[in-house]
């Protein structure tokens, strides 16, 4: 939009207060969305004092070279640690070292590298606000015509319609490069077979307080709170226990009688109190949100929500079926113990359930 303003007149002092100039376009008064323009720009410490853009672009340096350091690391880490050792990390336990090494090195090799650019950019990169009008994306008839003549010259000078001998062996090199994929798919197997049916806890097992370690009773499990359990026997120092607690990782809840939906619980239960795998049936996140009122559990990942007073049943969310429960019982020294292992494997319902 534009207006007529004398040459010998400011114009802020013309259009003021019924019209506002911004990026020399003046604006009609009472327009809602008027652009308010932009502040008038601060220059950064480094844009006037060299000695503080010295000091950033050694900063940026420094990260980039932390990030080669870390990458030399990764390769070092895949060439040096055996893929089956096994370390303590605090507060994750035993796991892998080479996965950790790999994932520490190559984690902080991107970071470095992210944080470098970014602090490139916010100190020392041009930070002038600049604007810039719109203009159609459609290219000119001409500018087509151009591209277009731009290609088929192109073309012609490759000879690749001349020599089909190169043009089909580029082609058959091209549709071939995808299968060096499929042999990655071999790290896929073997199949689980039958391994994720059986779980450590079998008849007998009692049932350990996850946080505290001990057995549990079937008073310490009150009405409105969610405890987890492991089986006993499960020891931090074996090369498998991270699998092993991913199977068997259990939680507890105790409903009042005539909260109970599904009356086939009872069963399974003990004095109303129902144990359900932790392992969400959608990819296997671990549940841990618990509403009492309602006795729903939400898995955080993607909020499929089960409701533990009717079989786990799934009432919201991407999962497709109840989470498996477990039969449980009292021995004769009041601990809780499991009466069998689960009837169907827990996880992602993706395995085919018999
Ligand atoms: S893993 Fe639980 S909802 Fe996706």
């Amino acid at each position: 939009m534009s207006s007529e303003t004398g040459p010998s007149k400011d114009v802020s002092e013309e259009h003021l207060p019924s019209e506002r100039v911004s990026h020399g376009a003046v604006e009609p008064a009472g327009d809602p969305f008027a652009d308010p323009g932009l502040p008038p720009h601060e220059h950064r410490r480094q844009d006037i004092d060299e000695r503080a853009a010295k000091s950033s672009e050694r900063t940026v340096a420094l990260l980039f070279v932390v990030s080669m350091l870390a990458t030399i690391g990764f390769i070092a880490s895949f060439v040096a640690i055996p893929v089956d050792r096994i370390t303590y990390i605090w507060p994750m336990g035993n796991i892998s070292a080479l996965n950790f090494a790999l994932g520490m090195t190559l984690g902080i090799s991107l970071f470095c590298i992210g944080a470098g650019a970014v602090h490139w950019a916010r100190t020392l990169m041009s930070d002038e606000e600049h604007v810039q009008e719109r203009h159609p994306i459609e290219a000119t008839p001409e500018t087509k015509a151009q591209v277009l003549s731009d290609f088929r010259m192109g073309a012609a000078e490759s000879q690749f319609g001349r020599r089909k001998l190169i043009r089909n062996t580029m082609f058959g090199a091209l549709a071939l490069v995808p299968l060096s994929g499929v042999v990655l798919l071999r790290d896929l197997g073997p199949l689980p077979e039958d391994k994720l049916r059986h779980t450590p806890w079998e008849k007998g097992k009692l049932l350990i307080n996850q946080n505290t370690h001990e057995p549990l009773r079937a008073e310490d499990v009150t009405v409105g709170s969610l405890t987890f359990a492991v089986p006993e026997g499960l020891e931090h120092d074996d090369p498998h226990y991270m699998e092993e607690l991913a199977k068997a990782a259990l939680m507890l809840v105790r409903l009042e009688p005539e909260d109970i939906k599904d009356k086939r619980e009872l069963d399974w239960s003990h004095e109303g109190i129902v144990a359900f795998s932790k392992i969400c049936t959608h990819v296997g996140c671990p549940i841990s949100l618990y509403e009492q009122q309602t006795h729903h559990v939400l898995c955080p990942c993607h909020q499929s929500t089960f409701d533990l007073s009717d079989g786990a049943r799934v009432i919201f969310g991407p999962a497709g079926h109840p989470l498996p429960q477990l039969r449980i019982g009292v021995n004769s020294e009041g601990y809780l113990e499991a009466l069998d292992d689960f009837k169907e494997p827990v996880g992602p319902s993706f395995w085919e359930r018999g």
